[in-house]
């Protein structure tokens, strides 16, 4: 390791929404398969934000979580990042209204939209803010409701995606546990291969663009899927050359979770044994920004994060971006 982590994990959280959709319930509504769905991405249900609530909703339970796990109180936070794609408004920000439901008084809040990789970049970014003694406790939270942007008439992308939050409030290190580095790249020529292109400046909402269904997000999976292999190599590579850390000394890889084939192609180039691998989006599906913070609330609670353990973070999203995190827990 090159330096002392300046910042720490002191609280995870997360929330699942209790409806469930599987894959028998997708046979119903396009032409696919639970076999099909199973084996092409490995996921076999998703969990579906009930009418009525919203993005701001969910993350404000994930904080809340997360708040109680690090013995903190909303009112010590000094700001508050939500990494999303799928916000409650274009504004004010999730991050605006999580403050108001938690009621982080003192906080500064700002959403940021660097799709799958969000949480990581908010992660960098807390850290980079603690590290400074710029801050002191800053709220990181992925938060997605996909369903809510999802083409329930397009088999390619509907069985894919699902709703959820996690969040973790990160703290200045005790010297040992920490961040030990933390990686973000893009490459904003390839954002056509996935994207949500209604609504924006450039093509406003209209009666057309409606007809045209252009308000759900699109993908070009099978480009995406080679990119996404790349690009999380190459932030694999990278946290682990910048750190000093072997391959062979990751206790646990927890990649961004879209599609257990993505995962096991990247595990298999950076050369991390397949039991060091979490997956779970069997259950979830692709959560976008919420993939990653899911996942560490749930190694935590199954006992896969030991004292000591070095923890590495990758993640793929559109624009492209790709990011990555090394922690020592
Ligand atoms: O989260 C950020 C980034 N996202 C990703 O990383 C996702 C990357 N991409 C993928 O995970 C995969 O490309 C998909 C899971 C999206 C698709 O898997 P694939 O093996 O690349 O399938 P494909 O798109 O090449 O389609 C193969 C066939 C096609 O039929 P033909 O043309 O071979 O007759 C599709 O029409 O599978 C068909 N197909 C389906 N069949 C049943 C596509 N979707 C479905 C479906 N059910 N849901």
């Amino acid at each position: 390791m090159k330096h002392a982590p300046g910042s720490m994990i002191l609280g995870i959280g997360a929330f699942a929404p209790e409806k469930v959709l599987t894959n028998h319930d997708l046979e119903k509504i396009v032409d696919t398969t639970d076999a099909w769905i199973r084996e092409r991405t490995g996921i076999e249900r998703r969990h579906i934000l009930e009418k009525g609530k919203t993005n701001s909703d969910q993350a404000a339970e994930a904080a809340h979580r997360a708040l109680k796990d690090a013995g903190l109180k909303a009112r010590e936070l000094d700001c508050i990042i939500v990494a999303t794609i799928t916000p409650d408004s274009f504004f004010p920000s999730t991050a605006c209204g999580v403050q108001a439901k938690i009621g982080a008084t003192h906080a500064a809040a700002f959403d940021i939209a660097a799709a799958c990789s969000g949480f990581l970049y908010g992660l960098a970014l807390a850290n980079s803010l603690i590290s400074t003694g710029f801050y002191k406790h800053v709220l990181v939270i992925g938060s997605e409701v996909l369903s809510r942007f999802t083409d329930w008439e397009d088999r390619a992308t509907c069985v894919l995606f699902g709703d959820g939050a996690g969040a973790v409030v990160v703290g200045p290190s005790d010297g040992k546990k920490g961040i030990l580095g933390a990686y973000m790249k893009s490459d904003g020529r390839l954002g056509h291969l996935l994207s949500l292109p209604g609504g924006g400046a450039t093509h406003p909402a209209t009666h057309e663009t409606i007809d045209k269904r252009m308000h759900f997000l699109k993908m070009e999976g099978r480009e995406v899927f080679k990119h996404a292999v790349r690009t999380m190599v190459d932030a694999a590579e990278h946290i682990l050359k910048e750190t000093g850390v072997h391959a062979s000394d990751v206790d646990l890889l927890i990649n961004h979770q879209a599609n257990v084939r993505i995962i096991d192609a990247v595990a298999e180039r950076v050369e991390i044994a397949h039991d060091k691998i979490f997956v779970n989006l069997q259950d979830f599906g692709n959560t976008s920004a919420a993939s990653i913070p899911l996942a560490l609330d749930q190694c935590r609670r199954e006992g896969r994060l030991s004292e000591g353990d070095k923890c590495l973070l990758v993640a793929f999203g559109g624009g492209f971006t790709w990011a990555s995190c090394l922690i020592q827990f």
